[in-house]
């Protein structure tokens, strides 16, 4: 089958901001126990954290995490987490039904941040508690006047503030399922009234208001308009979240997702837009789409689990085994990020290790990649740069979620500092490779550098600690360049990068 792709060098929607390539990290499970932090393995340093993991995050170039919750946040006390660990209390963590011991708290999170070579993004507890915590959590981080709170911080042994730029006024606070759910109205004052304290204390914040937990709540998109109507001034994005399932096992709906994606990315730009003019406002609003990823292999049998347990510790939780054709979903969320660059300027993988995640670790034992990693790491590493339009010409099927869905889905990466674009497409289709011509418009000596494919003999194929290698990444022949023109074949059911280096 036949398909193509014609893109230009002067068709530039915007810059691509690295945070679009970020990640979450929640006390939920093994995210952060037997994930990130195990004293006693083999590779922990002195500070219990695993540097197996470690050095897989830093090679996947995470720009900026999220922590500590998720739904987690919600009755976090955060004052539990710091100072010596021998007083720190055990506490119910009410949203997973567990025991949190605060082992690890907010402290160790910034020295780990610093060892992942990643940024900070704290979100605070807008459920259960209110400004008065948040704003002496502010402190105790990024206070250095000689105030109680930045001294205590220094009284438990770190002189320097922690500096955390990115705040995240609550978590979904439209689910009726969180500690504290509150109407748009009485959520939007609120975080207008938490922003307005933050900002006294330091105006440069970069703060973040919550959207909707998904695009089918009841409350969407109205929960948009209500909240930035109480809080747009103040704000600098507003967050959205969607998780992806492939229940009915129908592939090629799976696969056009995306399409709801877009639409649900289109409507909130449009609100945001709506709220500005009808404010007269001067700033801008961005989407930071802080929770997204497939997330249905384990969560009703863990939903049924944690109703009945008895507060267990870090227990196994939507530890998802994820396969091949979730790898493809992942690809064409990340190519909707990046066709959407002027509006999405931070996104995150939920979560990073374990729980709904790229990253899969054992109790003293080793760490593998899981098949979403890939698209992940690939987009990471080649997709930093401006996003340029592409017009796409593909044979089309009908599906569940739309009519004339493309098999082929396309975002294009221009990286000029290293005189490179990279072109991501998806073939969704089930038994046939696509013959692709490519229009590199614009662009001198153009020649082909690598096609990486990602692919397997099945659908559900999936990586184990075991077999941590049946889907992974392979070199193919490269792209084939004509002056402008270049052809290439994309195998079924396959994510690809396809890399050019250009002259001028
Ligand atoms: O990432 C898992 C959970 O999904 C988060 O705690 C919550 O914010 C969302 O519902």
């Amino acid at each position: 089958m036949k398909a193509s792709i014609t893109t230009n060098a002067k068709f530039q929607i915007a810059p691509i901001d690295d945070r679009i390539y970020g990640s979450f990290l929640e006390h939920l499970g093994r995210a952060i126990y037997e994930g990130i932090y195990e004293p006693g393995h083999p590779s922990s340093n002195e500070q219990g954290f695993r540097t197996d993991v470690l050095d897989i995050i830093r090679d996947l170039q995470v720009p900026v995490i999220r922590y500590p919750g998720g739904n987690y946040v919600s009755a976090f006390k955060w004052e539990d987490s710091v100072g010596p660990r021998e007083l720190r209390p055990k506490r119910l963590d009410l949203a997973w039904r567990t025991i949190e011991t605060n082992q690890f708290g907010i402290a160790e999170f910034h020295d780990w941040c610093q060892q992942a070579n990643t940024a900070y993004m704290m979100a605070i507890n807008l459920g259960s508690r209110g400004i008065e915590d948040a704003r002496n959590l502010l402190e105790y981080c990024n206070d250095n006047s000689g105030a109680a709170w930045g001294d205590l911080r220094k009284q438990h042994g770190y002189p320097e503030p922690f500096n955390i730029r990115m705040w995240c006024l609550g978590n979904e606070m439209d689910g009726p399922w969180q500690v504290g759910h509150k109407t748009a109205y009485e959520y939007g004052r609120l975080a207008n009234e938490t922003a307005k304290t933050y900002l006294k204390f330091d105006e440069d914040l970069e703060l973040i208001v919550c959207g909707s937990s998904n695009d089918k709540m009841a409350t969407y998109p109205e929960w948009e308009a209500e909240v930035l109507d109480q809080s747009y001034e103040s704000v600098d994005y507003i967050s959205l979240h969607k998780y992806w399932n492939n229940y009915p096992k129908d592939t090629l709906s799976y696969l056009a997702s995306h399409y709801e994606l877009d639409e649900y990315i289109s409507t909130v730009r449009s609100v945001i837009r709506y709220i500005k003019a009808k404010k007269r406002a001067k700033n801008d609003v961005y989407i930071c789409f802080d929770e997204w990823n497939p997330w249905y292999h384990t969560n009703k049998r863990d939903h049924e689990l944690l109703k009945a347990w008895n507060w267990p510790e870090a227990p196994h939780l939507f530890e998802d085994p994820y396969n091949l054709e979730d790898a493809l979903l992942v690809g064409t969320v990340i190519n909707s990020f990046i066709r959407n660059a002027d509006i999405v300027k931070i996104a995150c993988m939920a979560q990073l290790v374990n729980v709904i995640a790229p990253i899969s670790t054992e109790k003293g034992g080793a760490v593998w990649k899981q098949t979403i990693f890939y698209p992940y790491y690939l987009a990471s590493k080649y997709g930093r740069g401006t996003a340029l339009q592409a017009q796409v010409a593909s044979p089309t099927y009908d599906c569940t979620i739309r009519d004339q869905a493309s098999y082929l889905d396309t975002s294009v990466v221009l990286n000029e500092e290293l005189q490179e674009i990279s072109v991501f497409c998806v073939n969704k289709h089930p038994d046939q490779a696509l013959h692709a011509e490519i229009s590199l418009e614009n662009f001198s000596e153009l020649s082909g550098l690598e096609h990486i494919c990602l692919t397997g003999p099945d659908r559900y194929l999936t990586n184990t600690a075991q077999q941590p290698d049946r889907v992974v990444p392979q070199l193919l022949e490269p792209p084939k360049v004509n002056q402008t023109q270049s052809t290439v074949s994309l195998p079924l059911l396959s994510f690809n990068v396809l890399r050019y280096r250009y002259q001028g």
